[in-house]
């Protein structure tokens, strides 16, 4: 379908970045790297059968592999009980990178909360994480054997990229990043608890380490990625909400709609996960919502059933989040909705323009 291949989903993204790296040799590229360990993996191992493990492990690298995904990185490797995860492999300004895996970083911290309250709950165990971010000129290319080349990132800041998530243990803190990331990001949008000072592993400079605690003001991605999973956790009773608010608001679309309504809900959330992933990519995301706008014209859809919608979608994601929805998710979501539908009656306003424009030309062709 058409949009889908507008907007790209993360894992196509994360696939064609990997795609991009040089064959047989490596390329110097500047990129943040991100180092995630699950702390009480080890102890955890000798109390629970390796089968419960292994579903834990499976849970936490899916959980916290998403918010790697949505912010343009490529989960790079799993060694472990660790996750790695690097952005801007393909490009990118250092301030972009940095900050993509900053959102990444806490973005896991919101999945796992997540996933002990909700999945791990019967369980009876709460993981904990550490996660260190690091930003450096590193090599990246498909190297190995001829018959099995991997995807590889080596240098310096990877290694000490690990260092870094090592002294969150010791520091008692959840996440550190270095000098390089806290400089690459302007006009500090970023709140830092405590600093440390630390001699790492093979560094002969002492590295200067910032506890990461959040964005200083509302990060609308940040927010929006963390709530998207919890809302879409049922995606066919989301949709079905959605469309039993919009009918209750407005009897009269319902007539518009002729596809099966479960089919046109999948098509919704999706499109809304797909919109989610691609604010980290505007680019796309304009001329994914521009096309969309101008189908929706062709299914008969105005301007003025827009507010409806949004009122719908507003109701639908308050009831869904229950207890786990802030003022800053709702904020977030008033504001995400408020880009989409503008650029989709933009799309609309302009073939109205266009159609009035040649209506007119017609007139004045037949009076003359
Ligand atoms: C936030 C804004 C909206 C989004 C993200 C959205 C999303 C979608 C998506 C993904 C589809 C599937 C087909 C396609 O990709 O073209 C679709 C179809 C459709 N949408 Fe929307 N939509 C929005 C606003 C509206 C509004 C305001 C209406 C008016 C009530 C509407 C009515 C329809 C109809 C009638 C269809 C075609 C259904 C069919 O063929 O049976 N949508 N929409």
């Amino acid at each position: 379908m058409e949009i889908q291949r507008l907007i790209w989903s993360n894992g196509e993204v994360n696939q064609l970045q990997k795609e991009l790296a040089p064959e047989g040799r490596a390329e110097e590229r500047p990129i943040a790297i991100l180092f995630c360990d699950l702390r009480n993996y080890t102890s955890m191992s000798s109390k629970n059968l390796t089968f419960d493990m292994a579903f834990m492990l499976n849970r936490f690298y899916t959980a916290l592999g998403e918010p790697i995904l949505m912010n343009n990185g490529i989960i790079y490797q799993y060694v472990g009980d660790e996750i790695i995860g690097v952005f801007g492999t393909t490009g990118g300004t250092k301030e972009k990178n940095c900050t993509d895996a900053i959102r990444a970083a806490l973005g896991m911290q919101y999945a796992l909360d997540l996933l002990n309250k909700t999945e791990l709950r019967d369980f009876n165990i709460t993981l904990k994480s550490g996660i260190g971010v690091n930003f450096g000129r590193a090599y990246v290319g498909h190297l190995g054997h001829p018959t099995h080349r991997q995807f590889s990132v080596i240098g310096d800041p990877v290694n000490v990229a690990s260092r870094i998530q090592g002294q969150t243990k010791l520091n008692g803190v959840n996440i550190l990043i270095s000098k390089s990331v806290r400089d690459s990001i302007k006009n500090n949008p970023i709140m830092i608890g405590e600093s440390f000072d630390a001699d790492l592993a093979g560094i002969e400079e002492t590295a200067e380490l910032y506890e990461l605690i959040g964005f200083k003001d509302m990060d609308l991605q940040l927010e929006l990625q963390a709530s998207l999973n919890l809302m879409l956790d049922d995606e066919d009773k989301f949709a079905a909400l959605f469309y039993n608010n919009v009918f209750k608001i407005a009897p009269q679309a319902r007539a518009l709609f002729r596809r099966n309504m479960t089919d046109q809900g999948r098509l919704l959330t999706h499109m809304l996960g797909g919109i989610v992933y691609s604010l980290s990519r505007p680019q796309h995301l304009t001329t994914g919502l521009k096309k969309l706008g101008e189908s929706h014209v062709k299914y008969g859809v105005k301007l003025e059933h827009y507010p409806v919608v949004k009122q719908a979608m507003l109701e639908t994601i308050d009831m869904t989040l229950g207890e786990n929805k802030t003022e800053k998710t709702m904020d977030a979501w008033n504001a995400a909705l408020d880009f989409v539908i503008d650029a989709m009656q933009n799309a609309a306003k302009a073939i109205d323009m266009r159609e009035t424009s040649i209506n007119e030309q017609q007139e004045i062709k037949q009076a003359s």
